[in-house]
């Protein structure tokens, strides 16, 4: 259903405290590696979005059991080894990360697969994993690189050498999944991404080996026989914060503190690029939980806000924040920079191409290219007129990034597929009324 949100005026001072859902990185995982034991794993907090719930459909349809209780959620699994043994279609809905992660975990499937996905994911890359897949032993039939795809599993992979080029804990962990079901040792040379896997798998106690330099991660993971259930408890995701975090940077005289945070530092790369530009937040209360680093994160309204030449080296950490992380390049001095950036087209949307419509609309120039953007701050910028934005592929965070960019630059805003939301942060809209609630009145 089109559903349309209108915004007419900007958010009102806010002092909060609150929490946001949990990690979809993670969660994902959680699911597919669970069905990957015999034993009952289980998950608190678990978000529960549509690219999630793909992920429960298809280990069902695989044969594993599931069972939802309001924060509880139980799987038991298959094992290593798949239990059907009949030709199946899988629907990964508009999940990239499910879309490539199921079909390393179903590398030894040996009947016919065919994996699905909506019109977003359907156009999307998929050859960057079906390439190395095809090492192990697996045949592949792609529409255009994309969806839908007809795999053919090995019954028994063999271990590869692979070298990951783009910074895609997707394509890195499918690989990895694929490894888990081999013969031999698979290794990897990846750059820098999301280390979510490789934390899991050494909490799992999977032999796996990790060396680092500045721009690689070097891995080895060994085939293995089972592995042990997973019991987690999935902390709040950054991705999902940095709306809120924005929100209050760019709104006058706020505060918000964001509890239980996964602040892995492959994942805050919003905070590290927003202090840079002068943004007032920080990460406290620091605490270790199965491998990954949990925290609360405070923000406050912030007035001097300074253009950036983000470096490379923070790209992979802030891979899903650039859009939302461009509004705040809106509002400061001078001329910011981000480049390197080609990957932003690859996801659910242009978001590159979409970032700069953007700007365009609220009134920022902005030079374009395949793989960066010039944006020409305005710290005075106010938004006066009506904007209208319809995404026709229905990406979550273009809708999420206009929602802020009405609620903190004014203007009137007639923002389409409200159900995009349901994606990544099916509370989104509720929280802001959260925040809007008995805000501070100016
Ligand atoms: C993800 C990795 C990122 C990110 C996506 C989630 C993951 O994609 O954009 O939202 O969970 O591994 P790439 O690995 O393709 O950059």
């Amino acid at each position: 259903m089109k559903k349309i949100l209108t915004i007419k005026r900007t958010i009102r001072a806010f002092d909060k405290k609150l929490n946001v859902e949990g990690d979809k990185s993670l969660s994902i995982r959680w699911v597919l590696i669970s069905s990957l034991s015999k034993k009952k794993s289980t998950s608190y907090n678990l978000l529960k979005s549509e690219d999630v719930l793909s992920a429960i459909s298809c280990i069902k349809k695989l044969g594993s059991k599931v069972k939802i209780k309001k924060n509880k959620c139980e799987v038991i699994g298959t094992g290593l080894n798949n239990k059907v043994n009949k030709n199946l279609t899988l629907n990964a809905g508009n999940s990239g990360t499910l879309g490539r992660l199921i079909l390393g975990l179903l590398i030894n499937f040996n009947k016919e697969l065919k994996l699905k996905g909506d019109k977003s994911l359907s156009i999307r890359d998929f050859s960057r994993v079906t390439t190395p897949l095809k090492k192990f032993g697996a045949t592949f039939k792609l529409k255009k690189n994309g969806l839908p795809i007809i795999m053919k599993g090995i019954p028994k992979p063999k271990a590869i050498n692979y070298i990951e080029q783009k910074g895609s804990a997707q394509c890195k962990t499918s690989v990895m999944f694929a490894a888990l079901k081999s013969e031999g040792i698979t290794k990897i040379k990846a750059k820098k991404s999301r280390n979510h896997t490789e934390l899991l798998f050494k909490y799992l106690k999977i032999p796996i080996t990790i060396k680092k330099n500045k721009n690689y991660d070097f891995i080895t993971v060994k085939g293995v026989k089972n592995i042990n259930s997973l019991n987690y408890k999935i902390p709040g995701d950054i991705s999902s914060c940095a709306f809120f975090i924005v929100l209050t940077i760019l709104s006058k005289n706020s505060k918000i503190l964001i509890k239980d945070i996964n602040v892995n530092p492959s994942r805050i790369g919003i905070v590290n690029i927003l202090k840079k530009m002068g943004g007032l937040v920080k990460i406290t209360n620091k605490r270790k939980y199965k491998g990954e680093i949990i925290g609360d994160i405070f923000a406050k309204s912030t007035k001097n806000l300074r253009a950036i030449n983000c470096p490379t080296n923070l790209n992979s950490s802030a891979i899903d924040e650039f859009l939302i992380i461009f509004l705040v390049a809106a509002k400061s001095k001078g001329i910011s920079f981000f480049k390197d950036i080609s990957e932003l087209n690859q996801k659910e949307s242009p978001r590159l191409i979409w970032g700069s419509k953007i700007l365009n609309l609220i009134g920022i120039k902005n030079i374009l290219t395949k793989d960066s953007i010039k944006i020409y701050g305005n710290p005075d910028l106010k938004v006066k007129k009506s904007i209208e934005i319809k995404n026709f592929l229905k990406d979550h965070r273009v809708f999420m990034m206009s929602v802020i960019a009405a609620l903190t630059f004014g203007g009137q805003w007639k923002i389409s597929d409200l159900d995009s939301i349901k994606t990544s942060f099916p509370t989104f809209l509720k929280t802001l009324k959260f925040i809007e609630q008995k805000s501070i009145q100016n």
